[in-house]
């Protein structure tokens, strides 16, 4: 397919930031209002509060709980629709979210400004794709997050880090730090560093090698103690190493395709919710996971990408201990078929879902997305129900698998970060306290996120971008998907969402504006697309 065939979903940064914040804006505070009608080829939408009415166009009546919105965006003045530009839209969410809250929040408008410019950047500064269609997915998310109000905000001016971006499909090369033995963190696999520092410089004797982001490292180079260290040669830079890395989708995890593994750094920057700092407790967490789960997954016919290690310095700083650390994931040279990020195919600004040729006719697409359910949920499903495990499989946590036609052949899921056990279900009592506690969530907590991630994050995007290349096939895929679901009916909560219960989406615009940890994110009811039709 062309691009220019897919025009009206992409456009310009100013409107890409408008489709965000309206996307938010009517999913969090004016449809559970009731406050949307769709009006011909156009969705109206009134802030309850600030009573200000909006106008988008609608590419397709909605099917749940995500839309097609499409400029031009339009305000009401009078008897009249004038446009509103993103900064309008914004300074209209914000006053809506003060009179709603009661509260005001400084930061907000600038996040969403800092977000404008950085896709502005990204997009001039846009590199060629890489003929790895893999890697390609990997640094495919121009938009990024549909339904966050500032979902490419990065601290720093865009000259600081465009270098290190997945979206500009940057490369870079990682420091090589040599730190002493008495001052390694390490746990995990003894071995899987060993891999990893062969494609390094040899380390002076008595010493380790310790990846560095180099990003972080001049985040970090304010730290006294970090200067200090490096003064005195306690730690040796020795500079960039030979073998590239190549940013992901999550901006600070990493590919490094000669060793074929993942580093995921720390980068203090918030990303869309959270300062992606890799916490001591999470670092502890992931090798207590990685003990768990991996086999747990093989018997569900998918795989979880294992992190078998981490690392980092004892020096006396906390700060530097988490900032320095570093978790490897494995790579995927060991996935069958071709790997594609599954938020790739969801993407306006590329066209990887409608180059696949399984998905050239709406018959073989609806073979196409009954094969990806097939590989996605019942792994997810099973996972939470049977081994009360709660996977955090959205958009840019999933990697499908496809054969040569694409069609999806196997799931694999990652992020130990995110991946939680259910209360109740698991002996943890040989971690530290802190570590159990951010590993445990409440059954019902659990069950929301896992139905957020797979069905409102995940799934529901997929099948709308089905439908961006055969648009009459939307409800048809849901009722398709039912049968997905159904073989899990013996479960009460399946039962449930296939009674067509409201789904939990997580209210990121909300999340942002009372600046609560992720963790301690609300959720807002929203259209499940899987109810079946009502009789006549
Ligand atoms: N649909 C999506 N859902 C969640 N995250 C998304 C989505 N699209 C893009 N992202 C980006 O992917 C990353 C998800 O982060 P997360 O998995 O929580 O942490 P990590 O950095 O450990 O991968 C964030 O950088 C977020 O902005
Ligand atoms: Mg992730």
């Amino acid at each position: 397919m062309l691009l220019t065939e897919l025009s009206h979903l992409t456009g310009s940064a100013g409107d890409a930031t408008a489709t965000a914040l309206l996307n938010c804006l009517i999913r969090e505070i004016c449809a559970p209002e009731q406050q949307v009608w769709p009006d011909g080829a156009h969705l109206v939408a009134r802030l309850p509060r600030a009573g200000v009415v909006l106008r988008t166009g609608l590419a397709r009546p909605p099917v749940g709980p995500t839309y097609r919105l499409a400029p031009p965006y339009e305000e009401r003045r009078e008897d009249e629709w004038i446009p509103a530009s993103w900064d309008r839209l914004a300074n209209l969410v914000a006053g809506e979210l003060e009179l709603a809250t009661g509260r005001p929040n400084p930061e907000f408008l600038t996040q969403v400004d800092d977000s404008h410019t950085a896709l502005a950047a990204i997009l001039a500064a846009r590199g060629e794709p890489s003929d790895d269609r893999y890697i390609a997915s990997e640094q495919a998310l121009v938009a990024g997050h549909r339904f966050h109000p500032s979902p490419k905000s990065r601290q720093g001016a865009p000259g600081d880090w465009v270098q290190y971006a997945p979206e500009t499909r940057a490369r870079f090369r990682p420091h090589w730090l040599a730190v002493p033995e008495e001052f390694i963190a390490e746990e995990g696999e003894p071995d899987a560093f060993t891999a990893l520092s062969s494609y390094g410089p040899t380390a002076p004797p008595g010493r380790r090698l310790l990846p560095v982001h180099p990003w972080q490292f001049s985040l970090l180079a304010d730290n006294a103690v970090l200067q200090k260290a490096l003064a005195d040669g306690l730690l040796l830079d020795l500079g960039p190493s030979d073998m590239e890395a190549i940013p992901t989708s999550s901006v600070r995890t990493a590919y490094l395709p000669d060793a074929d593994v993942f580093c995921k750094f720390s980068l203090d920057v918030r990303i869309t919710n959270c300062v992606r700092k890799n916490a001591w407790y999470e670092l502890t967490g992931a090798t207590a996971l990685n003990e768990l789960l991996p086999p747990i997954f093989e018997r569900l016919n998918s795989t979880l990408l294992s992190e078998p290690a981490y690392r980092s310095v004892t020096l006396p700083d906390r700060r530097l201990y988490e900032g320095l650390g570093v978790i490897l994931r494995e790579g995927i040279k060991s996935l069958p078929g071709t790997p594609l990020l599954a938020g790739a195919l969801t993407d306006p600004y590329n066209t990887l879902l409608a180059d696949l040729p399984a998905l050239s006719t709406p018959e073989s697409a609806r073979a196409w997305w009954d094969a990806y359910v097939a590989r996605v949920a019942p792994p997810v499903l099973r996972a939470y129900l049977e081994h009360g495990i709660v996977l955090e499989p959205h958009l840019q946590n999933v990697l499908i698998c496809v054969d040569p036609n694409g069609m999806p052949i196997h799931a694999a899921f990652r992020d130990l970060e995110g991946t939680k056990l259910t209360a109740g279900r698991w002996n943890l009592t040989h971690l530290p306290p802190r570590v159990t506690e951010s590993l445990t969530y409440a059954p019902d907590r659990g069950w929301n996120r896992v139905v957020y991630c797979l069905l409102v994050n995940h799934l529901t995007e997929i099948a709308a971008a089905v439908a961006d290349l055969h648009p009459h096939l939307e409800r048809t895929l849901w009722q398709d998907a039912r049968k997905h679901f159904a073989v899990h009916d013996h479960h009460s909560q399946v039962r449930a969402l296939l009674a067509g219960v409201p789904l939990p989406a997580k209210a990121n615009l909300r999340t942002r504006w009372s600046r609560v940890a992720d963790r301690g994110a609300t959720y807002v009811p929203t259209p499940n697309p899987l109810a079946a039709p009502k009789p006549l």
